[in-house]
């Protein structure tokens, strides 16, 4: 896989900078899952405060069960949390009825799954435009952005298979293509490597590393301490809370720097 040059899929208001309001911020955010008779089943988040910046490069790690993929389902509006407020790109989501919620999230979020969830039945150019049709996008535009996203990741002469036809660094490039076709202010992955060889896993973050160096806001979950390592920040879960939170190295130390002094 080539580099791709990402210019062309970045928000103007993404290339315009940081306007100084945080990307996502939880405060005290807890979710419970419950039995269907109403008891608690598993408190899978207790108390989470979390701001993250524009521009920002963070890996989510913690052991198998500890809430990574809670947090990020909150995080990616997928999931309400049950308690506590989420602030995403500075207005509560609280309040919001699930269509105002769903399109919100639609302009603001990319989510890239574990399992790439492409629709089976659709080609790989249809699966790309599904966020686009959701936010009622013209066909004939809807074609014109998928092909140019499938252009960057290398997918160009596969517009017409079907997942299925396609190997699974292959897939995982159409689920890339699909978050990013809405020009989304932050992109969140949940173990995007997990299922991918290690040369195309390297290609994968490679694209991911251009994507935030144009400024987009990456979430990543790994278990992967070689993935992590890449990210300016490393949030470790421990059994529904934050159990620490350190920024590693490069652009992000200065930025901390900055707030801790402010
Ligand atoms: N839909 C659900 N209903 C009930 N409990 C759930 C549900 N989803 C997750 N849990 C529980 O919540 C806790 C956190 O799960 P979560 O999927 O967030 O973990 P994780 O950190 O992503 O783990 P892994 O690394 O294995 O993916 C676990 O104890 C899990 O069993
Ligand atoms: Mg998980």
């Amino acid at each position: 896989m080539h580099a791709p040059e990402f210019a062309a899929v970045v928000d103007d208001a993404v290339a315009a900078g940081a306007n100084g309001v945080p990307v996502t911020e939880l405060r005290a955010l807890r979710k419970t899952y419950f039995k269907p008779d109403g008891s608690v089943m598993v408190e899978a988040l207790r108390g989470v405060d979390l701001v993250i910046r524009r521009g920002e490069y963070v890996a989510i790690m913690g052991a198998s069960g500890s809430g990574k993929s809670t947090l990020m389902n909150v995080l990616g509006c997928l999931d309400r949390p049950t308690q506590g407020e989420y602030l995403l790109d500075g207005r509560s989501i609280n309040a919001m009825d699930d269509e105002t919620l769903s399109r919100y999230r639609g302009r603001t979020i990319g989510f890239i799954f574990q399992a790439f969830n492409l629709i089976p039945e659709e080609t790989v150019l249809e699966n790309v435009g599904v966020p686009l049709f959701y936010q009622g996008v013209s066909r004939r535009e809807r074609v014109e952005r998928a092909t140019q996203m499938l252009g960057l990741v290398g997918l160009g002469d596969r517009l017409d298979h079907r997942p299925r036809e396609l190997s699974g660094g292959q897939q995982q490039r159409v689920a890339i293509a699909r978050a990013l076709v809405t020009r989304p202010i932050v992109l969140l992955a949940d173990e995007p490597t997990g299922n991918l060889d290690s040369t195309t896993g390297q290609a994968v973050l490679a694209m991911f590393d251009d994507l935030n160096a144009k400024g987009i806001t990456i979430i990543i979950v790994t278990h992967d301490p070689g993935v992590a390592e890449r990210c300016r920040r490393v949030v470790r879960m421990k059994d529904g809370v934050v159990e620490y939170d350190r920024t590693t190295r490069g652009a992000g130390l200065a930025t901390h720097a900055a707030e801790a002094s402010a």
